[in-house]
């Protein structure tokens, strides 16, 4: 089982949404996928609510119950534990970040949310979590202009951090989605949300290939 873990020290960046998009395509990709949601505001919980579906699972969860419940999804046969946390870097984020293989923070491209990237970046650093396996993604990105482009490049000269090469543009489909409990691969399956939601699941699983490979040959 792979362990995918949202941070974000913002508010609203995008981490619920990332979280259960992903988790929905992996379910269209034929994976057991559970979202465990550590946020008390419980916004995956209520996504699952409104879904009113028994896929994806979402589980709620304390930190400290984190790693238990991790293991018992792994021993029920779950291929992806998907990890939705509140945007405050807490207990919580601290143990998404140490138990996880792949840590994912979705950011808005302003000044303001790119400046709360440095504590994430010691939290990555105090739990080994090297650029391999940690990627920065751009969320809700305007989709006139270079916006994107130039947040890229603040990430990466500033705070050193790796910035997945795909991002996510502002689009009503991602929202609108969520309203039934549902994600834009699922409300508009040919839209272009769904195709930048693709491409971030791409990468998920040619990120999981390079961890066997590393671990084949290390
Ligand atoms: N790419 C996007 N395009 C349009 N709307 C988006 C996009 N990403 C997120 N949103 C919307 O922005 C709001 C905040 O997103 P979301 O709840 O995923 O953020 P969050 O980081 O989980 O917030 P919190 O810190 O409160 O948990 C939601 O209404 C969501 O539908
Ligand atoms: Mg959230």
């Amino acid at each position: 089982m792979k362990i995918v873990a949202i941070l974000g020290q913002k508010g609203g960046s995008g981490k619920t949404t990332v979280a259960t998009a992903l988790a929905v395509r992996a379910v269209q990709d034929d994976q057991s996928v559970a979202i465990f949601d550590l946020d008390p505001q419980g916004s995956a919980t209520h996504w699952s609510e409104r879904r009113g579906a028994d896929t994806p699972a979402v589980v709620s969860c304390q930190a400290f119950m984190l790693e238990k419940m991790l293991e018992k999804a792994k021993e029920g046969g779950a291929d992806l534990a998907i990890i939705d946390t509140p945007g405050k870097i807490e207990g919580a984020a601290s143990a998404s970040a140490k138990l996880a293989d792949i840590v994912l923070i979705p950011v808005r491209a302003t000044a303001l949310d790119l400046d709360a990237l440095s504590e994430l970046k010691s939290l990555l650093l105090i739990h080994g979590k090297p650029s391999l396996v940690s990627y920065v993604v751009i969320n809700a990105a305007p989709v006139q202009g270079r916006r994107h482009e130039d947040a890229r490049a603040v990430i990466e000269q500033m705070h050193n951090l790796t910035v997945a090469p795909v991002h996510l543009s502002q689009r009503n489909a991602f929202a609108d989605a969520a309203i039934a409990g549902q994600t834009a691969s699922e409300y508009e399956p040919k839209g272009k949300a769904a195709a930048e939601i693709d491409a971030l699941y791409s990468l998920i699983l040619s990120t999981t290939r390079n961890l066997k490979t590393e671990v084949t040959h290390g």
